[in-house]
């Protein structure tokens, strides 16, 4: 096992623990590439990014940002686009210019070249400094499913049904939860320098279990994480009760 763990009492000390690396990295570099990711994880990250950027003002104005995935057929404005997610809980409230954020563009008229375009246009820039990802109780990142291959580019997905059933809560009924996705690959987000796994809460426990002791298998995609050079499980007690 190469990843450290970092194991904090509770959620709110996660989010606060993973937000003062973001910050660290954007201060030491403003131009930083951030990698970032949707579901209930995340949020108390951003909560803390923006109460910071309230208090010392650090600055977003140079960073960019990528995202791992967007859904298929939702328009941007959809309140339960990941388009809509991330302006409502991070990028309305920071200083980030809105042309540096980017999103998966899941109603692109060609997804395929909506694909290219994505993996293309994170080369450009640079690749991504530092990528948040949570994980899913069959093991996604981003929204590789089981079985998709590690040396996967950004492409089109089925969703799981598992993730359509977790994801529906913010529908008004399953019929309305997406069945496809687009998401950033798995080579894809492996090519980052850094990478960061928020888990938190019982249900993540089995999960978190498998991701440190389980063998290497495309058949749980979290666990490639295992041979990046520098990826660290951030976790509260909860999710972290099996190790
Ligand atoms: C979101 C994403 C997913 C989620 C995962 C966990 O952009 O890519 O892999 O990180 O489904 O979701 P939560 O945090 O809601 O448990």
């Amino acid at each position: 096992m190469r990843f450290e763990i970092i194991r904090t009492e509770n959620y709110e000390k996660m989010s606060l623990f993973a937000a003062q690396k973001m910050i660290t990295k954007v201060k030491e570099n403003p131009r930083s590439v951030l990698g970032l990711a949707t579901g209930n994880t995340p949020v108390g990250l951003y909560k803390y990014l923006i109460l910071d950027y309230k208090t010392t003002g650090t600055s977003y104005k140079e960073v960019r940002t990528v995202n791992l995935d967007e859904y298929i057929g939702l328009d941007r404005d959809n309140k339960n686009s990941y388009f809509t997610f991330m302006r409502k809980r991070l990028f309305n409230h920071i200083d980030v210019k809105l042309h540096h954020t980017s999103i998966p563009n899941g109603v692109a008229p060609n997804l395929e070249e909506e694909t290219v375009r994505y993996d293309k246009y994170i080369q450009k820039i640079g690749g991504i400094d530092i990528q948040i990802l949570g994980i899913g109780h069959n093991g996604h990142i981003g929204f590789n499913e089981p079985g998709t291959s590690f040396k996967s580019r950004t492409h089109v997905v089925t969703l799981a049904e598992s993730t359509r059933n977790a994801n529906a809560r913010y529908f008004n009924n399953i019929d309305e939860v997406p069945t496809h996705a687009v998401t950033m690959g798995i080579q894809s987000i492996m090519d980052s320098k850094e990478i960061i796994l928020l888990a938190s809460g019982t249900s993540k426990a089995e999960v978190i279990k498998r991701l440190v002791y389980g063998e290497i298998t495309e058949e749980f995609p979290a666990s490639v994480l295992r041979s990046h050079k520098k990826a660290t499980i951030i976790a509260d007690q909860a999710a972290l009760q099996l190790i």
